[in-house]
């Protein structure tokens, strides 16, 4: 049985090899391939069906050139860019190897006597051409070649040279004896070999990376990854994807594992950090006693060109026991979208992504093909002095990269060891796993680069630079291999900040800066809110009242100005601390409400902003971007005027809000799970419940408080973002804010934080109960109580009716099922195909006869859309009417939100609606 290759779809060609290899699979060669995808679906294969590999590249414009793979026992050489490293030309330089087919039919006809094709043959397959282009002989030789194209498709033919056969009809000409049987024949993106071959290796090129999308298109694998941009000051990746998919933002400290997962697929495999990364002798032992070897043997197999393409040898990490999840981080490997990704628990127990590595894949480098290349550029902010248009994937790292990092970080570029960079040998018997890491910790030791008794087994030396919040691993021709986004050492600056205050505190001197710190420890105190929470809440713009003077009261993006302003503060630590926070924290959001405040009166909103303190030398001064407000000198500070302002339900809540909707940007995980857990904390109400205060089980924060409650089988997967939650609320409780208004102040966000989603009445002041809510009070999504009777008829006992149910039920808009694989259901399924946009698709998809692949529909959600019922003919009246859906959202999601509390409560609430616009 012969094999079929799938060579790029669409140009209808094949080809078959032959008999000698009867169990491998077919390859698939996609123009756009990436070299890491094609290579290792070739090595994955026996040596015998692909004998040599050769890998050539140019060292010295390694971008610039293209990467050319050939295989010369199987007749095939494959042309990839230097930059994106996708496949961009398939040439077949021995037809003796291969028989190749058009549309079925073989180009080569043994009984026509040649082993490669004829032009008769090739002129019946592929059909009449334009002339092609004849190119005579070089360096005296007698035989031209003449390229004839096709659109997609390209062949020459050698043809023995005379003069004036430019003129000469092609037809006849290459039907003539002169011409010899094709010697290769060329596979690209275009219309014509004239105009493609020009923009061959630049030109934007439409086939996916990863061939599986092209057999696959249907199976919503994820979405593929065109560039990453890295923008430090935020700490946020964008990732922008294939059209149509929108982009996907990696937010440091933010971004939860269960959002990589939905977004970026299941990894290829993860990496757990088993031991301080800075004891490789740790980890080798433990390496060694699981593998049951002492030392860890080199690389299986190494290609033609001495770079290992072969093996991925990570530790597992998918048996890790549930004790050791929250206790370890972990990479989460992506070698198809060309990141390693490190998850670990936040300071809440949530695991978020704490690092992300993008690799450049170079060629000749120790990790080469493990990751396909991932290019990127790095952004800064607008008003920074940083050129960032040289900081790129392609750029060469000490003439444009490192030039404008050391302006970005004028401290970095102080320290001789930024400048340098350190120098690490990646050589074949390093732990491999580490070595396709940066070595993350300060302190890990390095090797010198040399060469002496390990000659041979070294890679090669790569220099590490690092600036806050950024690693480069640098190859020897100045590439980057790749580059690591983390988050900067922020609490670490913080708590030096606190330390200051506390040495001071102890010398108990009179000195007015002392008094100022004191004072902000006194404010400490009493809000119960940390230094760390009151400057961060400063700079995040959501304090515009307070904020520890002789420091800086800011508002506005204008950092530049405001790090100027630091060198006038008398005290150099302080100053210095501030500064690395401002630049870290990019003051950039800031800037809306700097908008609004600049078309107010200036001395007005001196005056309210400084309020409480009095200090010698305080205003407001003009930039061109804005104005900054500052403090020096306090020499006195009202407390409680500042804890009022701290204390104030606005204040408070447009801080909590804007923390919130920090959290849930783009309509992620937490968004969806927030509005879940909010309807899962008031649903617990029921008529049938007997009464008792504060909710009657309804919304009283009980999911939030109780962990028998939210332990119940139908409140997975909530658990995680539990933790998170309770986490959030735990900084803010002391200032009187109760779980049963911060769980339902948090939906009404979730939903905000939906492209569409409704603003909705939302409303402050409940109560509390830590006791579980009556058990069987939330709705079946399966089973006997998933009937549409069943479902009406618990919610009618809630007070919502059938069109309000129906109006509720679109939250499935945003919805993807992580636990329903008991019912068939595969995790990360969504409801509907905008899983991320509340919208009307859901209704049309939940009633539709044939709805699209790949998504889930709960058997709760066609029964109360099946027409012909109230709820049901709600489902299509939304379907048609996003305005009408709104509406009635709005009004059911406000009613759910107070859901058991007595009227006479109500009317106590505080409507906190204006701060959440
Ligand atoms: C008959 C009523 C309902 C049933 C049976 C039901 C059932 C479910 C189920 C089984 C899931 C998937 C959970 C998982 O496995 O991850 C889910 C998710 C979700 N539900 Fe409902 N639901 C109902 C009503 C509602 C209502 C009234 C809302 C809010 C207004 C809502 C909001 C959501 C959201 C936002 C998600 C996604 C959660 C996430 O992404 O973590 N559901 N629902």
């Amino acid at each position: 049985m012969s094999v079929t290759w799938n060579i790029h779809p669409g140009t209808g060609i094949t080809a078959d090899e032959g008999d000698e290899t009867p169990d491998a699979s077919p390859l698939s060669i996609n123009l756009g391939a990436s070299v890491q995808s094609i290579l290792s679906a070739i090595k994955k294969d026996d040596e015998d069906r692909f004998p040599a590999i050769d890998l050539s590249w140019s060292q010295q414009d390694q971008f610039g050139r293209p990467i050319v793979l050939s295989l010369p026992k199987n007749g095939l050489r494959l042309q990839f860019d230097g930059a994106d490293q996708r496949l961009r030309l398939i040439e077949i330089t021995d037809f003796t190897k291969l028989s190749l087919k058009y549309s079925g039919s073989e180009l080569v006809k043994e009984s026509e006597g040649s082993t490669s094709p004829l032009f008769k043959r090739v002129y019946r397959l592929f059909g009449a051409s334009f002339p092609g282009k004849y190119m005579p002989p070089v360096d005296g030789k007698l035989v031209g070649i003449y390229v004839l194209g096709w659109p997609g498709v390209a062949i020459s033919f050698p043809v023995e040279h005379a003069v004036g056969l430019q003129e000469k009809d092609h037809v006849a000409l290459l039907g003539s004896r002169v011409t010899s049987p094709a010697d290769k024949l060329a596979i690209f993106e275009g219309k014509t070999w004239k105009d493609a071959r020009k923009q061959l290796f630049v030109s934007v090129i439409s086939g996916p990376r990863n061939s599986a999308l092209v057999s696959r298109p249907f199976d919503k694998l994820p979405n593929e990854i065109e560039t990453a941009r890295i923008n430090p000051n935020e700490g946020d990746v964008i990732l922008s994807r294939r059209s149509p998919a929108p982009p996907f933002v990696l937010h440091l400290n933010v971004t939860t594992s269960q959002d990589l997962i939905t977004e970026l697929g299941a990894p290829d495999t993860k990496f757990k950090m088993k031991t301080p990364v800075h004891d490789p002798t740790a980890n080798a032992k433990k390496n060694g006693a699981r593998r049951g070897s002492e030392v860890k043997s080199p690389p299986s197999s190494y290609s033609s060109t001495n770079t290992d393409t072969f093996d991925t040898d990570f530790d597992s990490a998918d048996a890790e026991d549930d004790g050791d999840r929250h206790h370890r981080d972990t990479y989460l490997c992506y070698f198809s979208h060309g990141m390693d990704i490190l998850v670990g628990a936040a300071d809440d127990g949530h695991l978020v992504v704490k690092r992300v590595v993008i690799h450049g894949n170079l060629p000749g480098s120790a990790a080469f093909n493990r990751h396909r290349r991932l290019r990127w550029t790095m952004e800064f902010d607008v008003d920074s002095a940083v050129d960032d248009r040289d900081l790129h994937s392609e750029a060469h790292f000490e003439k444009d990269i490192k030039p404008e990092l050391l302006t970005a970080y004028p401290d970095a570029a102080r320290d001789s060891q930024t400048a340098m960079g350190r120098v690490i040998n990646r050589c074949w018997d390093d732990n491999a796993s580490e070595s396709s890491f940066f070595l993350p910790d300060q302190d890990r030791s390095l090797t010198d680069g040399g060469d002496g008794e390990q000659e041979g087994k070294w890679l090669g030396n790569v220099r590490l630079f690092q600036f806050p919040g950024l690693m480069f691993e640098v190859g020897k021709t100045g590439g980057v291999v790749a580059v690591v986004g983390s988050q900067p050492r922020q609490m670490e600056l913080l708590t030096t900040l606190m330390g200051v205050a506390h040495e001071k505190h102890a010398l108990e001197t009179e000195n007015a800066k002392l008094k100022t710190q004191i004072d902000v420890l006194k404010i400490m105190l009493q809000s119960k809110r940390s230094v760390e929470t009151i400057l961060l809440d400063c700079i995040r713009g959501s304090l515009l009242e307070a904020m520890p003077a002789h420091m800086l009261l800011c508002t506005q993006a204008a950092t530049q100005q405001l790090i100027g302003m630091t060198s006038k503060f008398d005290d150099d630590a302080l100053a210095a601390s501030v500064m690395a926070i401002l630049r870290e924290n990019h003051v950039g959001n800031l800037f809306e409400k700097m908008t609004e405040l600049t078309n107010s009166d200036a001395t007005g909103i001196a005056s309210r902003l400084l309020t409480g303190w009095v200090a010698a030398d305080a205003g407001l001064t003009h930039s061109g971007y804005g104005f900054v407000i500052y403090a020096r000198n306090v020499k006195s500070l009202n407390i409680s005027a500042v804890l009022d302002s701290l204390n104030n339900v606005d204040y408070l809540w447009s801080a909590i809000a804007s923390d919130l909707r920090r959290d849930f940007a783009g309509c992620n995980q937490l968004a969806s799970s927030a509005v879940r857990f909010g309807f899962h904390d008031a649903a617990g109400f029921s008529s049938l419940n007997a009464p008792y205060a504060p909710a009657s089980g309804g919304a009283d924060g009980s999911l939030l408080l109780n962990d028998e409650e939210i332990a119940r089988r139908e409140q997975d997967p909530l658990q995680g973002f539990r933790r998170y939650l309770l986490g959030k609320w735990n900084t803010y409780k002391a200032q009187n804010v109760s779980a049963a208004d911060f769980v339902q102040v948090a939906a009404s966000i979730g939903v905000r934080s939906c492209p569409g989603g409704p603003l909705y009445k939302t409303v402050v002041g409940r109560v509390d109960d830590a006791n579980a809510a009556p058990d069987g009070n939330l709705p079946d999504a399966f089973g006997p109580g998933s009937t549409h009777d069943v479902l009406i008829s618990l919610w009618a006992d809630k007070g919502i009716n059938p069109r309000e149910l129906a109006s509720l039920m679109g939250a499935h808009s945003i919805s993807r099922a992580f636990a329903q694989e008991a019912n068939g259901i595969r995790p990360g399924s969504p409801q509907d195909d905008t899983p991320r946009v509340w919208d009307t698709t859901y209704f049309n998809q939940t009633q539709a006869v044939n709805p699209p692949r790949g998504i889930s529909r709960f058997d709760s959600d066609v029964n109360l859309g099946r027409p012909g019922t109230v709820c049901g003919g709600s489902f299509t009246e939304f379907a048609g009417n996003a305005d009408a859906w709104a509406t009635a959202f709005a009004a059911a999601a406000y009613k759910m939100s107070i859901m058991g509390i007595p009227q006479s409560d109500v009317d106590n609430l505080v409507d906190c609606t204006g701060v959440l616009q």
